[in-house]
């Protein structure tokens, strides 16, 4: 009996040696590379906290967030606030919620904080789940664009686009001068995405250089996206990359760059509510500047959530001072079967339906060469298909410079 056992025993010993050699061996180096990859990742948390949506919020200790890997930050001094701020004060900021009187006062908060709080010295950072990194492409390519598929807005000059990898936009964006930040309060959506492929977005891009392979770009706004997050939520977001999305760069904190120091949202984690057609309207004020002093750019959530910077040294144009702001809306159109996809950018209705319906950016403002807050002055836009997504400026007293923008996607101008 005991030596059949052991026979057996021996017998799958050695089928399991035999069989290691071939795929399960790639399959189990793969399955290394991702437990690696995670825990270079996600640092070690000093609590946790549970999202209603099934997130992870981990709170690391600020001096041990991704952004330390980064061999030119080892002996980096974080900035615990910007020495400037373009609005004037930092936390007593935006009172701009001169808001119509439609627009909802309650704040825009992430969900998570339904289960509690970071404590002090840390920074909540959503954990990247197995699943997270194996629905992207690569190991590589998590958390970063697909650089074949560069969102490469038109400059004002030629406004012929030509490859742009199925993104299109509906934006707003001023150029010929230099930039060194921009704001807008951007009304909030959870717009129907088709396919997990897709993505539907409503941004700021903060833009250094030409549309070559070194354009530099900062952005922060909202997104739904499948293939990054696993559902269809709204969530926070931010990107930058020095090399037009190639070697450089990535969303939230998903590489190292961003400094932190905002204890309490969290950078790619859902937010909410969101607004709904005919029903109350949230939005959330997004300010991105340079320090004069540092030369860092600093980021701002909402009204009074100062989230952190990137540094100088990331960036090679925007080092000196932005070329571009665009404001509005990106979606990818996977286009199976011949059609365009119905996914929905903003609303996923168009501009001329108004406030209420049609997804809006207001209170549009650029830091100018004296780092003040000022209007942007005559807003150019584009779109590359009006009949699937549009975009429509105007201006008024309590919303200065605003448009209404995006659409349903397929409809019968859009076939
Ligand atoms: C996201 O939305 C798509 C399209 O509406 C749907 O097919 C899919 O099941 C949703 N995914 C999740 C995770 O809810």
């Amino acid at each position: 009996m005991a030596s059949g056992l052991r026979l057996a025993f021996f017998f799958f010993f050695f089928l399991g040696l035999c069989c290691w050699g071939t795929s399960a061996s790639s399959s189990r180096q793969q399955k290394l590379k991702v437990k690696n990859h995670l825990k270079r990742l996600n640092k070690p948390a000093i609590k946790t906290i549970e999202s209603p949506d099934g997130d992870i919020i981990d709170c690391v200790h600020i001096r041990h967030q991704p952004a330390f890997d980064h061999p030119f930050l080892k002996d980096h001094k974080i900035q615990t606030r910007p020495s400037y701020h373009p609005g004037g004060g930092i936390y007593d900021e935006d009172k701009t919620g001169k808001a119509e009187s439609e627009v909802r006062n309650e704040r825009v908060t992430q969900l998570w904080h339904t289960n509690g709080k970071c404590p002090e010295d840390t920074i909540p950072i959503r954990r990247t789940k197995e699943e997270d990194v194996l629905r992207a492409s690569s190991i590589k390519r998590y958390g970063k664009k697909h650089h074949k598929t560069v969102p490469q807005p038109p400059r004002s000059a030629d406004p012929g686009l030509t490859n742009t990898g199925g993104h299109q936009h509906a934006i707003a964006f001023v150029d010929g001068e230099k930039y060194y930040g921009a704001k807008a309060t951007i009304n909030v959506w959870e717009p129907k995405v088709e396919d997990p492929n897709e993505f539907s977005l409503s941004q700021i891009w903060v833009l250094g250089g030409s549309f070559g392979g070194d354009l530099n770009s900062i952005e922060a706004g909202w997104q739904v996206s499948p293939d990054l997050y696993g559902d269809n939520n709204t969530r926070l977001f931010t990107y930058w990359t020095s090399d037009a999305y190639q070697a450089t760069g990535c969303y939230n904190l998903l590489c190292s760059g961003f400094i932190q120091i905002n204890g309490e949202i969290a950078m790619g984690a859902s937010i909410s509510p969101v607004s709904a057609y005919r029903n109350p309207q949230y939005d959330i004020s997004i300010l991105v500047w340079k320090d004069p002093s540092q030369g860092h750019w600093w980021m701002q959530f909402a009204d009074g959530y100062v989230m952190g910077y990137w540094p100088s040294f990331l960036f090679t144009y925007l080092g000196d001072s932005a070329s571009m702001i665009e404001w509005g809306g990106e979606i990818v159109n996977v286009g199976s079967q011949g059609q365009h996809t119905s996914t929905q950018m903003g609303s996923g209705h168009f501009p001329e339906e108004g406030f209420g319906k049609s997804s809006y950016f207001r209170n549009i403002q650029v830091v100018d060469g004296s780092n003040e807050l000022k209007s942007p002055g005559r807003l150019g836009t584009f779109t590359e298909r009006p009949g699937c997504y549009d975009v429509r400026t105007g201006t008024s007293g309590d919303w200065g410079h605003y448009f209404y923008y995006g659409g349903p996607g397929r409809n019968h101008k859009c076939p």
